[in-house]
């Protein structure tokens, strides 16, 4: 009956049967919907939760969207911020993530928006206006595999310009740890999808019908990668070696395959994909050609954009009739955009029965997690405005711009990004500085002044590598603790605050090391030339005779050097002491491809088999008419 019904089947199965090697967890997100749902297949929705900001709306044509998940959307105003995020707890492991995007015109402004998605941080997506291929009308599927560690599922959305970005829904499905080669490609590889397909003429799995896939994969026909189709082998026999873990790969996809009737002519599949990235290419296999009896009659050799990656394959004879065979190949850094697949005959014809092409692409640098956790503290105890767009690691992914005022720059070690500058002046924020300010411990200048910051410092704040701290105009409280006079630090602005208590030593000698310090304006401050003696009760902490004599003298010399080259030293200062920042890793631009190989699902789950409407365009209608329900 119904599309989904297995999937939700075999995820309830799975939390008590032996197959939760290949996961157990699943989160289907409603995006923009208000409530929980179950469907007719008892698949639980999620009323939309775990994002960082965003407005909801409805689709303009509810009609041409089968499933209640589809028909409400997220999207995220600029006016919001540049930067919004789904930030979903889940165990640790392996996930399928899949999100569906559609525009369909929900705000009457005729302009599917321009937006990029990472996921953990790297960049995944890349919608350009115009949608094309209908699927700002129909929206569109699309999946990859991501390893989470850190117990959060961290989507993000980037505007292009002032596009505001839409997300219609988001599933997370845990799948093995070790499916799709994951002890090569290693935990940090994301595996973006880009054409599974079946070597038949239907699509299959969920969303299309009630095909059970158990690493809840949907497969695509396969005409629009060959413009040669060829004649089709169905077979209604059993295929051992399916439904094995750690890929789950369905019995259905061996048991429809293509086959060559011609002699002497290959099965020619060919994808557009972006270059300069590695592919995995999955072929799959199975002989399910009664005709076929003995070894040697059929061999072929498969390639890739013209490399023999497998010759001689006679699958009769490497694992016998009806019998699963599946077979991966790495493609490293494609130059050019085109993957050409090609299946040509030794003997007899070559065979098809599925094949998946997905992008490895390496995950990309992020902030050092102790530094991170500090920028959400901050955010935190400052009330930063969402218009900031404070979502998400606050430097990654490198394409995209860090927060709002902060500058990233990379560790010395490489490994990690770390935050180096940050002018977040004048922006309205109050609260009170966290302690866990001091974990930026590669932060160069600091920039608040003119806000609301209330409260004390957070002890042994200064220490580090700060070169200069604007805290003026503010409302912060206390004394002034000693470490703010570390020995790196040249420019220190905390006049107009309400300080109070003795002057460190050490805060008072950056003016007389040809420093800038300016505390005007502080009722409460003492204890060194300039401002009144300190009241008993601070007398232990004030300054030494001596000291105060060296600084009248020392303040005497360098009061014109401070007026006058104060700035200029800093600034070049500054600039030595900057890390280089190269961006560790640049993405090629992913606009087209998935455009081209965008999954537009169409089955309707209220069981109407509508497997012929996901030809596009081949019956003269547009892909989906599930309208017609
Ligand atoms: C799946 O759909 C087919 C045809 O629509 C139907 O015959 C079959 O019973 C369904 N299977 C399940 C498990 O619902
Ligand atoms: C939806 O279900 C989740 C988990 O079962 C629950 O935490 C949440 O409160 C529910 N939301 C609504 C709007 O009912
Ligand atoms: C869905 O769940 C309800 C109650 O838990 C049950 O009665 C019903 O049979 C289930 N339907 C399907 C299609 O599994
Ligand atoms: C979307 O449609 C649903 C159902 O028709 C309605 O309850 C909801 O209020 C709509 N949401 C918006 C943002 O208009
Ligand atoms: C879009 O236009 C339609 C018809 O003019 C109107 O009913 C609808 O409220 C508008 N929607 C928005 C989001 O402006
Ligand atoms: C298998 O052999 C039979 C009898 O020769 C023939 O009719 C049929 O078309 C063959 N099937 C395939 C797939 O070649
Ligand atoms: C198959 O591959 C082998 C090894 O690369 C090659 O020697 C042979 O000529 C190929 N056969 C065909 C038909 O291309
Ligand atoms: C899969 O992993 C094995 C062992 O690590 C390796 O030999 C093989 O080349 C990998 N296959 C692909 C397609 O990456
Ligand atoms: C990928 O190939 C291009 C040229 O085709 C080369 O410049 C680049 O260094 C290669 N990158 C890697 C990671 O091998
Ligand atoms: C992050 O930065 C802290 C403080 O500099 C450092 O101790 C830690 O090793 C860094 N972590 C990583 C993963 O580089
Ligand atoms: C901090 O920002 C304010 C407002 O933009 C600016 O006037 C001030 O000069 C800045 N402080 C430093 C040390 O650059
Ligand atoms: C798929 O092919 C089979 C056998 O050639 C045919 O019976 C069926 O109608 C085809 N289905 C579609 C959707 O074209």
């Amino acid at each position: 009956m119904a599309g989904l019904l297995v999937l939700g089947l075999w995820l309830l199965g799975l939390l008590h049967s032996s197959l939760a090697a290949h996961g157990d967890y699943h989160v289907l997100i409603d995006c923009g919907g208000y409530h929980n749902f179950s469907n007719s297949v008892n698949q639980t929705w999620m009323a939309d939760n775990f994002f960082s900001g965003g407005a909801v709306a409805n689709v303009s044509i509810p009609q041409n969207f089968p499933r209640q998940q589809e028909r409400s959307l997220r999207y995220f105003p600029i006016s919001q911020g540049k930067k919004n995020c789904y930030d979903i707890n889940v165990p640790v492991g392996r996930y399928m993530i899949q999100m569906f995007f559609a525009y369909n015109n929900y705000d009457n402004m005729s302009h599917s928006p321009s937006f990029d998605v990472s996921v953990e941080g790297t960049v995944v997506f890349n919608w350009r206006f115009p949608w094309s291929d209908d699927s700002d009308n129909y929206g569109a599927y699309s999946d990859l595999y991501a390893f989470i560690h850190d117990g959060s599922a961290t989507i993000c959305f980037y505007s292009i310009g002032t596009d505001a970005p839409v997300i219609g829904s988001l599933e997370l499905l845990q799948v093995d740890d070790a499916a799709y080669n994951a002890s090569s490609t290693g935990q940090n590889a994301i595996l973006v999808n880009y054409g599974r397909i079946s070597a038949g003429n239907s699509s299959f799995g969920p969303g299309y019908d009630n095909v059970t896939d158990f690493g809840g994969r949907s497969w695509e026909a396969d005409d629009t990668y060959t413009n040669n189709v060829k004649a089709l082998l169905t077979s209604t026999r059993n295929v051992v070696g399916a439904n094995v873990e750690p890929n789950y790969w369905p019995e259905k996809l061996y048991e429809t395959c293509r086959y060559e009737q011609l002699p002497n002519v290959p099965i020619i599949y060919s994808y557009l994909v972006d270059a300069k990235l590695d592919y995995q290419i999955w072929f799959h296999f199975a002989e399910i050609d009664p005709n076929v009896t003995a070894a040697g009659q059929r061999v072929f050799n498969v390639t890739v954009n013209n490399v023999v990656v497998l010759a001689g394959l006679d699958l009769f004879q490497k694992v016998g009739l009806d019998t699963a065979f599946d077979f991966a190949y790495t493609l490293r850094n494609l130059t050019g955009g085109s993957l050409v697949i090609s299946l040509v005959p030794q003997v007899g014809s070559p065979l098809i029965c599925g094949i998946e092409v997905i992008a490895v692409l390496q995950a990309d640098i992020a902030t050092n997690v102790t530094e991170a956790t500090a920028m959400h503290a901050l955010k935190t105890s400052l009330n930063v405005p969402e218009r900031m767009g404070w979502n998400g690691d606050p430097c990654a992914p490198t394409e995209w711009d860090a927060w709002e005022g902060v500058t990233c720059n990379l560790a010395a070690d490489g490994s990690s990004l770390v935050i180096t500058h940050m002018n977040i002046a004048d922006q309205g924020l109050s609260g009170v500085l966290p302690p866990e300010l001091t974990y930026l411990s590669h932060l160069i200048s600091l920039n608040a002044s003119s806000n609301k910051i209330s409260g004390p410092f957070p002890a042994t704040f200064g220490e580090g590598s700060l070169v200069s701290l604007d805290l003026s105009f503010n409302a912060l409280e206390g004394p002034i603790p000693p470490s703010m006079g570390s020995p790196r630090m040249q420019h220190l602005r905390l006049n107009n605050n309400r300080l109070a208590g003795p002057v460190p030593e050490s805060v008072y000698a950056i003016g007389v090391h040809g420093g800038y310090v300016n505390l005007a304006d502080n009722q409460g401050l003492c204890g060194v030339p300039s401002l009144p003696d300190c009241p008993y009760k601070w007398k232990h902490e004030g300054m030494s005779p001596a000291a105060k004599a060296v600084l009248i003298i020392g303040v005497l010399l360098a009061a014109a050097i401070i007026v006058g080259g104060a700035y200029v030293y800093i600034q070049r200062r500054k600039a030595q002491e900057d890390y280089n920042f190269n961006l560790p890793h640049q993405l090629v631009e992913r606009t087209k491809w998935y455009q081209q190989h965008k999954m537009t699902k169409q089955a309707d789950p209220e069981g109407v088999s509508m497997i012929q409407s996901s030809i596009p365009n081949r019956f003269g209608f547009s892909s989906n008419i599930a309208a017609r329900e």
